[in-house]
C-alpha cells in the first residue's frame, strides 16, 4: 500500500461510479475536507457534478484509470458492478482501494455471496446454481416452487429476477433471463424486511448502525423506517450477522446487509452490498454520523464515527416524477429533501429521497 494513512484532509479520494450515492459519498467528503475525483461512463452524472474532477470514461479503459491512478492514491466504489478488472488494474499500479478485491467478488455474484454467508455460519434460504434449462428445473424441484429464479451477477432493483410457480416453467425463464448463470431461491416467507448499515475501519474497529425496516414496491426501494422496531434479541442477531460478514471478508468501508425476518425471530441475509445503501439514507437526518461520512471515514483510515440515532426518520424514495413536488415538500417542517441532480424523470428511476424526522 503506496497511500499513507489516515488520509489527511487536502488529499483526492477517487471514486469509480457517478451515481447519487457517490454524489454523496462526495458532499460528506468535501465535507471533511477532502477533494473527490470521479470515474464515470456518462459525462453528466450526479457524482460527477460535484466532483473537483470527472474523467469520463470506461471502467475498463486504461487511459482513464491511468488518470485516476494520477489524481489520487486511494480509491472507492459507489457501485457493486464495477469491473473487477478496473480494481486489479488499480491496485497493481500502487493505488488503494477499498471496500477490497474479495469484497467486491463475493457481492458481485448471487451464488458465491450465499456460499460464503453459509460459509460463515450466516443463515439464508436455500439455494442452488443453475447453468443450463434442465439443471434450473432441477434446481425448483429440488428446492420446491414457488421458488425465484435471480441472474448470478448484474441484477438490480429486482432487475433480472423471475418467480417460477411450476418446476418445468423454469427451462422457459431460464431462457427469458438471457441464458445466463443463475441461482434459484426458495421463497423466503418473511415477516418483514430489515436492513443493517455497518461498518469496519482500517484498525478493525467496527460499527453499526440501528436496524431499518423496508418496504419494497416492483423490487424497489419504496420506503424505509428507523430505528426499526425490533427485539434486543433481534437487534443482537443483526449485529452477530454483520460482525462474521465484515470479519469473513476483511472488510473496509460502510456495507449495506439486507435481512428477512422470519416468523419464529430468525433473520436470514438477503443480500449484502459493498458499499453504502439506500436504506442507510436515513442516518443523514437520523443518526450522530451518516453512512457516508462514515464511509469516506473508513477508508481514508478515520476513526469511526457514532452511529446512535437521534431521531426516527421515515425515508422515502423519489422515483420518477414524484420529485417534480420539490417545492410540496420543502415547504414541510419536518422533510429534509435530498435530491440527485438528474436530467431525464423516467419511471422509477431514483431521483432522490425524503427524510421525515421526528423526536426520538
Ligand atoms: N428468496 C426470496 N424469497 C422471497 N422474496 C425475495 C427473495 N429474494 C428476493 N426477494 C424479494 O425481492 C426483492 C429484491 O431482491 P434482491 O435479491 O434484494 O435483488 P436486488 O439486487 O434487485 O435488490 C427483495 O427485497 C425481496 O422483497
Ligand atoms: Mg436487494
Amino acid at each position: 500500500m503506496s497511500v499513507a494513512l489516515p488520509l489527511p484532509p487536502g488529499s483526492a479520494i477517487g471514486i469509480l461510479g457517478g451515481g447519487q450515492l457517490g454524489r454523496m459519498l462526495a458532499l460528506a467528503a468535501a465535507r471533511l475536507g477532502f477533494d473527490v475525483v470521479v470515474l464515470e461512463r456518462e459525462a453528466d452524472s450526479p457524482a460527477g457534478r460535484v466532483a473537483v474532477k470527472l474523467i469520463v470514461g470506461d471502467y475498463t479503459d486504461e487511459a482513464a484509470l491511468a488518470e485516476l491512478a494520477a489524481a489520487t492514491s486511494l480509491v472507492t466504489y459507489e457501485f457493486e458492478n464495477v469491473p473487477s478488472a478496473a480494481v486489479d488494474w488499480l491496485v497493481t499500479h500502487g493505488i488503494e482501494v477499498a471496500p477490497g478485491a474479495r469484497a467486491l467478488a463475493v457481492a458481485q455474484d448471487r451464488f458465491e455471496e450465499k456460499t460464503f454467508l453459509n460459509a460463515h455460519g450466516v443463515p439464508t434460504v436455500a439455494f442452488a446454481a443453475a447453468n443450463t434449462p434442465d439443471e434450473a428445473v432441477a434446481a425448483v424441484t429440488a428446492l420446491g416452487a414457488p421458488a425465484l429464479m435471480k441472474t448470478r451477477r448484474e441484477g438490480y432493483d429486482g432487475k433480472g429476477q423471475r418467480w417460477i410457480e411450476h418446476a418445468p416453467d423454469a427451462a422457459a425463464a431460464f431462457a427469458e433471463l438471457g441464458g445466463v448463470p443463475v441461482i434459484v431461491e426458495a421463497a423466503a416467507d418473511f415477516v418483514r424486511e430489515l436492513s443493517i448499515i455497518a461498518a469496519r475501519g482500517r484498525d478493525g474497529a467496527t460499527a453499526v448502525y440501528p436496524l431499518a425496516e423496508n418496504h419494497h414496491e416492483r423490487g424497489i426501494l419504496r420506503r424505509s423506517i428507523a430505528p426499526a422496531q425490533v427485539s434486543q434479541a433481534t437487534a443482537d442477531q443483526a449485529e452477530r450477522i454483520a460482525a462474521r460478514v465484515l470479519a469473513g471478508l476483511d472488510y473496509v468501508g460502510v456495507i449495506g446487509i439486507e435481512l428477512f425476518e422470519m416468523a419464529d425471530g430468525r433473520l436470514l441475509v438477503n443480500e449484502f452490498a459493498p458499499r453504502v445503501h439506500n436504506t442507510g439514507h436515513w442516518t443523514q437526518d437520523g443518526c450522530e454520523v451518516d453512512q457516508f461520512e462514515q464511509h469516506i471515514r473508513a477508508v481514508a483510515g478515520w476513526p469511526l464515527g457514532p452511529t446512535k440515532a437521534i431521531a426516527q426518520v421515515e425515508m422515502l424514495n423519489l422515483l420518477g416524477e414524484e420529485a417534480d413536488a420539490w417545492a410540496k415538500y420543502a415547504a414541510e417542517p419536518e422533510t429534509r429533501l435530498h435530491l440527485y441532480g438528474k436530467r431525464g424523470a423516467r419511471p422509477g428511476r431514483k431521483m432522490g429521497h425524503l427524510n421525515r424526522v421526528k423526536p426520538l
